[in-house]
């Protein structure tokens, strides 16, 4: 059989997501993407290289649309790939605070929902829609925040946690299951952007950020993309659980 990849990825209509979804689909992969929102670009790159993208609009922040995506998501993977490939990309770091300051509810349960809940969800959907006979591989895009205590953080770093500590009950229940929670490192996007529009009192790490992009210290999504690519499409990928894209070349 002809190898071919279907590869799922979350936030993809901009940012670290939008550079892994362009990827795949120059390397002809078939694409289907899920965010508020969508990127005509990525249409562009697939009419460019003869691939194919679909690109579902969901509010990944809200229970119900997480359901329901997840339903779309697994109508519309095609059977019959060799390769099927999940990416839990899409994520917020807000609300940024200190302990004392994470009165809204509202806003730690859209980020648990978008974080937590929809990796969870989409998951579930991958693992019951992607056939178990072909290679399946799912990247959960953590961040070096869930194994380090960040100051103004506390829910960005509680939800990479429990994306992390999740990622290990999934391969403890899936052995065959090709999985990593994976830290980019610093990447160059919109949501380092908002970083740096942070508050020192909300934030009391801000310095190192502004200083990072000063420094031109922040590499490109496409960069970034292109070696997590590499890194999940090699053997070495899966064997840790927990792993950071800066471990590789
Ligand atoms: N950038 C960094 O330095 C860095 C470092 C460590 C980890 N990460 C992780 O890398 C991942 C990608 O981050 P990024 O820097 O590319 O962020 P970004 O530029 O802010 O992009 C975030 C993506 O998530 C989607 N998204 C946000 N809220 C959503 C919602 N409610 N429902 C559905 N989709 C939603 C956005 O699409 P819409 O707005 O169209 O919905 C967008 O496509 C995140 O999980 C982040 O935690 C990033």
């Amino acid at each position: 059989m002809e190898s071919t990849t279907i590869a799922v990825i979350s936030g993809a209509s901009r940012g670290l997501g939008f550079a892994l979804a362009s990827e795949l689909l120059a390397s002809g992969a078939t694409v289907i993407t899920l965010a508020r929102g969508s990127n005509a670009a990525l249409g562009a790159v697939a009419d460019e290289h003869g691939s194919r993208v679909q690109q579902l609009q969901a509010d990944l922040s809200q229970a119900s649309s997480i359901e329901a995506a997840a339903g779309l998501m697994s109508a519309a993977l095609p059977a019959g790939a060799s390769r099927y490939l999940l990416i839990n990309n899409a994520g917020t770091v807000d609300p940024v605070s200190l302990a004392d300051g994470l009165f809204d509810a509202a806003s730690i349960e859209r980020a648990f929902n978008l974080n937590v809940a929809a990796t969870m969800v989409l998951t579930a959907a991958f693992l019951r829609s992607a056939p178990p006979e072909a290679d399946r591989r799912i990247v959960n895009i953590s961040s070096g925040a869930g194994r380090l205590p960040t100051r103004g953080w506390g829910v960005y770093c509680a939800t990479k946690a429990a994306m992390d500590h999740y990622t290990r009950v999934l391969s403890e229940e899936n052995p065959g299951l090709r999985v990593a929670s994976l830290a980019p490192g610093v990447v160059d996007t919109a949501m380092q952007e908002h970083i740096r529009g942070s508050s020192n009192h909300d934030f009391p790490e801000l310095d190192r950020f502004l200083q990072l992009h000063e420094k031109g210290q922040l590499p490109s999504p496409e960069a970034v993309a292109r070696k997590i690519l590499r890194h999940v499409a090699s053997e070495a990928f899966g064997r840790e659980l927990l792993d950071d894209i800066r471990n590789y070349d």
